[in-house]
């Protein structure tokens, strides 16, 4: 019993008043993934849903990415009627009022003369509401419970994005699949099941061909193979100016960056192992392994050297997770649909059955039978930080709830 460590009570899973809190403290106040800043290039725009909260996130025409409440300034209404756009000007269908792209109010019909100041700006600063937004590496996080001076710390994971992921060219990259899934699972049920590989051996044969079963972080068993092949591999990548330091969670933070090595005869996450697009952004050549990114709560990813895969959680309520799983490959790439087919075979096979897994698994969750379960201490350590890292996100009124 002491040592080990436990799945969370049921109330963590399915209680309305946890899924509230999980969504105001651990997605709203915190950065969350958004989307790709290859999406965005001058006036275009999507949003993003957390709970009640709804974001724009808008690039300028001088480049500059802004975030704003997609609640327009007069009487409330949303203003965006799509998921995205490209816009030269943001304008409310109710009342037609305008906004620029960062946000500021430019027109309003049948105001009267007090709403407008002399310089033609509205009184009282009535714009848009600006919301916290970053990006860096290719990858956009919004903070919709910050304005953009009081968001919280980004800078440690800035710098590791910018020396792992960097290399990868993300940012100028383009989007060639887009994956939509609707996940009958609590978003923890999800990040729990990527937090580990005890479960891959029996159920991802198109990711094991390429992988080792080994690599999660705190796995603690010895494998002298496996070792050797990290070595050997970081060895090489060191002399090609590539990062091999693992960033694993530093202090308990929220996000991770480790380049492993995949199995003798892989340069990539394909099933024959064979590169199905150019090798990307600035990597020095094919032998690059596959970067394996976290960042909790919402975004993991894994950049090879031909292409880079994302997946995005967005909790609807305590029962469901949208996901979505994204593939990017340098911009000048020409692929076919076989092509297409052939670079995401693995991982859409390996999201498929992870959903699967998930629904699976809460689908016991959320019954009567469902008591918490101890994580193994050889392979499941990482869903152990993970669920140590989500209580501390808490207040200790909803902990109680959620063990
Ligand atoms: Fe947007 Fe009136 S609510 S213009
Ligand atoms: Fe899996």
């Amino acid at each position: 019993m002491s040592d080990l460590h436990w799945t969370l009570p049921q109330p963590a899973y399915t209680d309305p008043d946890v899924f509230a809190a999980d969504l105001e403290h651990v997605f709203v106040r915190h950065w969350t993934f958004a989307g790709h800043s290859c999406e965005l290039g001058p006036g275009d725009w999507f949003r993003v849903t957390l709970g009640r909260d709804q974001v724009i996130v808008v690039r300028d025409h001088d480049g500059t990415l802004h975030a704003h409440h997609d609640v327009c300034a007069h009487r409330g209404s949303r203003v965006t009627t799509a998921e995205r756009g490209t816009a030269k000007a943001f304008v409310c269908p109710y009342h037609q009022w305008v906004y620029g792209l960062d946000g500021c109010l430019r027109s309003a019909r049948l105001m009267g003369d007090a709403f407008w100041n002399e310089d033609s700006t509205p009184i009282g600063g009535v714009r848009l509401a600006p919301a916290a937004v970053r990006e860096v590496a290719g990858l956009v996080f919004v903070c919709p419970a910050a304005t953009p001076g009081e968001a919280p710390e980004f800078d440690g994971f800035a710098a590791a994005a910018t020396r792992h992921l960097g290399p990868h060219g993300l940012a100028d990259a383009r989007i060639v699949a887009r994956d939509r899934y609707r996940v009958a699972a609590n978003w923890k049920t999800l990040v729990e099941n990527n937090r580990e590989c005890y479960h891959c051996r029996g159920s991802h044969p198109e990711f094991s061909l390429s992988n080792f079963e080994h690599g999660t972080h705190g796995d603690v068993r010895p494998n002298p193979r496996y070792d050797a092949a990290v070595a050997r591999a970081r060895a090489r990548w060191e002399t090609r100016g590539l990062a091999t330091d693992e960033v694993s969670f530093p202090g308990g933070s929220w996000y991770r960056f480790t380049r492993l090595p995949l199995r003798e005869g892989f340069t990539t996450e394909t099933l024959d192992g064979r590169l199905v697009a150019p090798v990307m952004g600035t990597l020095p050549d094919e032998d690059v392994g596959s970067l394996r990114v976290v960042g909790l709560p919402n975004l993991w990813a894994h950049a090879n050297a031909d292409y880079a895969m994302t997946t995005r959680l967005t909790p609807v309520d305590a029962g469901t997770t949208d996901v979505e799983v994204c593939f990017l490959v340098d911009a000048r790439a020409a692929l076919d649909d076989r092509d297409v087919d052939a670079l995401t075979a693995v991982w859409r096979a390996t999201s498929e059955q992870d959903w699967a897994l998930c629904e699976a698994t809460y689908a016991g969750v959320a019954s009567r039978g469902y008591r918490p379960g101890p994580l193994s201490p050889v392979v499941e350590e990482s869903v152990a930080s993970f669920l140590d890292w989500y209580r501390r996100r808490l207040p200790r009124t909803t902990t109680a709830a959620a063990g």
